[in-house]
């Protein structure tokens, strides 16, 4: 896999305060333009796919987290070269600054799962109706999914993993890096808040995220349903919305640990069958 730069990534060696190149090839590049502020917050990542000279910017991120993720953005391509944003589902994380991605590029497609496009709006401050009559445009993405082509012969594929957590919710899968962006699947939360963009040690992460899985994972067929889908592609890394990326073989370590776990309604009412 030439140009993927991920897998000689360290965390002493990351800058998390610039774009963190992690796949480069000619017609395609993948970065992390995520945020970590240090407070109370979940801190979260966002990824800049960059195919062609055109921007696809996935999990944009909170309304605050909007001027430190565009600062990364602009420090490879600028916003206005942007022309897809991607939210795996509905939640503030991953959705709230969408009034100001497109109050600066009214031109972009805003692709989610189709369970929540009636719920963008709730987010804008101003009226869309404007923007929806120019060249703003909703990308529903239904439950047998769907592919958006790439400038280089890429696809980035949407796959429904539905119920985890949300119940429209999405990863995308990048055919050029064989990266999986995996929106709150795989997400890693560590007490003493340092960012981790890879991972050290692998039972300290699973430490980190099985609270989180066990709570916010909505049941243990919605995880099988998943691990069905996953068959059949090769994934290099998977890249979660929250903590650090798993690479080669993490990824299905990640998953046969996630089906093991009795997570959701499963956990919470484990007395009934
Ligand atoms: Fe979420
Ligand atoms: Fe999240």
């Amino acid at each position: 896999m030439g140009g993927n730069r991920l897998f000689g990534l360290t965390n002493s060696g990351v800058d998390y305060s610039r774009a963190v190149p992690l796949f480069d090839d000619s017609q395609h590049q993948i970065y992390w333009v995520g945020t970590h502020t240090g407070g109370e917050e979940i801190e979260c990542n966002s990824y800049l796919v960059v195919d062609g000279g055109e921007g696809y910017l996935l999990e944009p991120g909170g309304y605050d987290r909007y001027v430190p993720t565009l600062q990364k953005v602009n420090q490879v391509i600028s916003a206005m070269a942007i022309t897809h944003l991607l939210f795996s589902h509905q939640d503030p994380d991953i959705c709230a600054s969408l009034p100001h991605w497109v109050r600066t590029n009214n031109r972009m497609k805003v692709v989610l799962p189709a369970q929540w496009t009636r719920f963008m709006p709730h987010y804008m401050n101003y009226d869309m109706t404007q923007l929806m009559a120019s060249k703003l445009a909703y990308v529903p993405v239904p439950d047998e999914g769907l592919t958006l082509n790439l400038k280089s012969g890429g696809q980035l594929q949407c796959i429904t993993a539905p119920f985890l957590h949300s119940p429209g919710n999405m990863a995308v899968f990048d055919t050029v890096s064989g990266f999986l962006f995996s929106g709150d699947i795989g997400a890693a939360l560590y007490k003493d808040g340092k960012p981790r963009l890879v991972i050290d040690d692998w039972q300290e992460h699973v430490a980190a995220m099985q609270g989180f899985h066990q709570r916010y994972m909505s049941s243990s067929k919605a995880v099988a349903g998943f691990a069905r889908k996953l068959h059949g592609f090769t994934i290099q890394a998977m890249l979660p919305q929250h903590g650090s990326v798993f690479r080669g073989e993490e990824v299905s370590r990640f998953l046969h640990w996630l089906e093991r776990l009795t997570v959701g309604a499963d956990y919470l009412y484990a007395d009934i069958r």
